[in-house]
């Protein structure tokens, strides 16, 4: 039998490594003693260096796991509901490439929930696979997209038997979590898997006010950013398997390419640490941030600011097809006065820096790691605010929704995804664009998910929203023309 779930292997191995004081003739080439002489760096990173080692007979390789790593994630995967587990020194981003590359080959064909982030896109382009991209369902009071509903996910594995698989981003980020169990059922129908990026959700099925995480609901493979939610460092990340449809070793393969060769050891002791603190407080662990926020909702109505899903309680709260993750606030202005990004501005001045902002929304995330007295500095800042920002004469008007549109339209064509999309292209104005083909990516970050690809034809829609974006000055990637005055389109159009 190995070790029980009080145990953190990584961390008694880089405790015991560190205490051996060898010589060492191996790389990192710090040599476990800070070298910084500027300010007081080298106290600060001593203690984090004792933990910096290499690969070694002892300390175990992520790739060929057989020691300490190996026993930490057979415990993770106790932990998290799966069959294998995989730690990841690449975020969420290298899980989803990895997930992507170990389901499709060149040409294979994916369904994929239109909404997804970037590194979906990034791994659909690495593999040369073709995707059916669901446009999101959107709930009706917040305007959000989160995921496809199960008619359009099943209509799309009828009408394209050849998929490989499903692909669904859940949470969205902003705690909106779709209803994964009828859409595992379908595909498990199908016999093909269900993949979920669920980077926003590591902490789902640890307490019962947090809806149940992708893994509980029948995924064959969840990522999970647990530097997101959980304590592990930025970047700590995990790839959970479950179940016989995916191949294991192809995924195991795509991440050995990803992923370096040369992994983190603090970080991974990090995601150890993050899975003990679960295994050992359980839902205890997320009391604090809960009621963080239950003071916050509390004072709520003393400012001009409501927050989307359940207002009267602490739970997750259930919508028509989703649940909330009670550790997202998303807050908006009730009177219409001020944009998502004001009211994340005037609560920056106020000492509270808020995860998203967007025309509408501000997203506050709180964490394991969040303490009651956290809500209370966040609902005096909103009532100051509140107060404050009193004088705008700007019409209060309930902004359209700044979510792709669908749900039950019909199922689109395949795209097909490259790394070079090749074709002669031109810049032309935001505004004379609708009808012509993209030939570069816009991508608001946060959060992230690109409102145009490269091959996407361009609709009113999707003009409305980027100069939505645009209006708001928010910080676009991918763009020749990062301002939007411009976009770049195919000439053979
Ligand atoms: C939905 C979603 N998936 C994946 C990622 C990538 O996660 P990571 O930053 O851990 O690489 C993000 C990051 O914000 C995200 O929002």
């Amino acid at each position: 039998m190995g070790m029980t779930g009080e145990r953190a292997p990584i961390c008694e191995m880089l405790t015991a490594y560190a205490g051996s004081r060898r010589t060492a003739f191996h790389v990192p080439g710090h040599k476990q003693r800070a070298a910084w002489h500027v300010g007081n760096a080298d106290e600060r990173y001593q203690p984090l260096l004792e933990w910096d080692v290499t690969e070694l007979d002892d300390t175990d390789d992520l790739h060929h796991p057989t020691g300490p790593i190996a026993e930490a994630q057979r415990l993770a995967a106790e932990c998290f509901g799966a069959d294998e587990t995989r730690l990841l020194v690449g975020g969420s981003t290298a899980g989803n490439l990895a997930m992507i590359l170990g389901t499709a080959e060149p040409g294979e064909l994916l369904i994929v929930q239109r909404n997804a982030h970037r590194s979906i896109f990034h791994g659909l382009m690495l593999a040369s696979a073709r995707a059916v991209l669901l446009p999101p369902e959107i709930d009706r009071e917040s305007g959000l997209g989160v995921i496809p509903n199960v008619q359009a996910v099943a209509k799309a594995l009828a009408r394209y038997p050849e998929a490989r698989g499903v692909v669904l981003s859940s949470p969205n980020y902003y705690g909106m979590a779709g209803r994964l169990r009828p859409i595992s059922e379908v595909c498990h129908a199908a016999g093909v898997p269900l993949l979920v990026d669920e980077a926003h959700g590591p902490h789902f099925g640890f307490h019962p006010d947090l809806p149940p995480s992708a893994m509980q609901e029948g995924a064959d493979l969840s990522v999970q950013s647990a530097h997101k939610m959980l304590s592990a460092l930025t970047m700590g990340a995990m790839l959970h398997m479950r179940g016989t449809i995916v191949n294991r070793e192809a995924v195991r393969q795509a991440l050995r390419m990803v992923q370096s060769s040369s992994p983190s050891f603090p970080l991974l002791a990090s995601l150890d640490l993050a899975r003990r603190q679960l295994h050992v407080e359980g839902s205890k662990a997320f009391e604090p941030a809960l009621e963080a926020v239950r003071r916050v909702k509390e004072g709520l109505p003393d400012t001009r600011f409501r927050s989307v899903g359940p207002r009267n309680d602490s739970g997750s709260g259930v919508g028509d097809g989703f649940r909330y993750d009670p550790l997202k606030l998303v807050l908006h202005d009730a009177e219409g006065r001020l944009d998502g990004f004001r009211i994340r501005d005037g609560l920056s001045a106020r000492g509270c820096e808020a995860e998203m902002a967007d025309a509408r929304y501000v997203v506050l995330a709180f964490g394991i790691g969040s303490r009651p007295e956290d809500g209370d500095a966040l609902i005096e800042a909103l009532r100051d605010l509140s107060a404050d920002s009193g004088r705008s004469d700007r019409t209060p008007e309930r902004p359209r929704p700044m979510a792709m549109d669908g749900g039950t339209a019909d199922i689109p064509e395949p795209v097909q995804f490259r790394r070079d999309r090749g074709g002669r292209s031109e810049s032309v104005p935001l505004e004379r664009s609708v009808g012509r083909t993209a030939a570069e990516w816009i991508i608001p970050y946060p959060p992230g998910i690109p409102e145009l690809y490269p091959g996407e034809k361009i609709n009113e829609a999707i003009l409305y929203r980027l100069a939505e974006w645009k209006k708001q000055g928010a910080n676009i990637q991918g763009a020749e023309d990062p301002s939007l005055r411009s976009v770049r389109v195919f000439l053979a159009d």
